[in-house]
């Protein structure tokens, strides 16, 4: 009758060795288990669709509440918060109920200065050079060449959250420069 020792699953390895393999696959198995959470760490989260976007924060890079923002700002306001890649963004104040689906990044197409919202008329005036865009970003005055850039912005459990614009461009029609 054969030994066990010798099983034809192992023919060529000592018991010894066959247990040190084993340990072996222990030790690192556990090793990289503990490894993933530092790993994971250093690949930033996807922002495109379905990758779970990124959370808007305020200036002290705090998550912004939606209820909180919502409460505290007026109706068709626009807001800085900061957005994807940590840009400055505006998020649009649709109603009392509701924020807009779309952000609009601050940044000038021009020399990149980061673009006030003039409520009273309803642009973006930017002080460096003069460009002015309208309500939704879209540029009606040079020096800047092009519109400002977009992102998609939903409310998930009361956070903002956005997602990068890879679609066409509502305000022009075109695909999106910034892709
Ligand atoms: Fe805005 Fe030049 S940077 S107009």
């Amino acid at each position: 009758m054969a030994q066990f020792s010798e099983s034809a699953d192992v023919p060529d390895m000592g018991r010894r060795q066959f247990m040190n393999l084993l340990t072996f696959g222990t030790v690192t198995g556990v090793a990289l288990g503990a490894l993933y959470p530092v790993v994971k760490y250093f690949i930033p989260p996807a922002s495109g669709a379905g990758g779970g976007g990124t959370t808007a924060k305020d200036e002290l890079g705090n998550e912004v509440s939606v209820s909180n923002f919502l409460e505290s700002h007026n109706v068709d306001d626009r807001v800085l918060v900061q957005g994807l890649k940590g840009d400055p963004t505006y998020i649009v104040v649709e109603s009392k109920e509701a924020i807009g689906d779309y952000g609009i990044n601050a940044v000038c197409t021009h020399l990149g200065c980061v673009v006030p919202w003039n409520i009273a008329e309803q642009k973006f005036k930017c002080p460096c050079h003069g460009s002015q865009y309208d309500a939704t970003g879209k540029v009606v005055r040079g020096p800047a060449p092009l519109s400002l850039a977009l992102a998609h912005t939903t409310a998930q459990e009361d956070k903002i959250v956005l997602t990068s614009w890879t679609e066409t461009d509502f305000r022009t029609g075109e695909a999106p420069w910034w892709g």
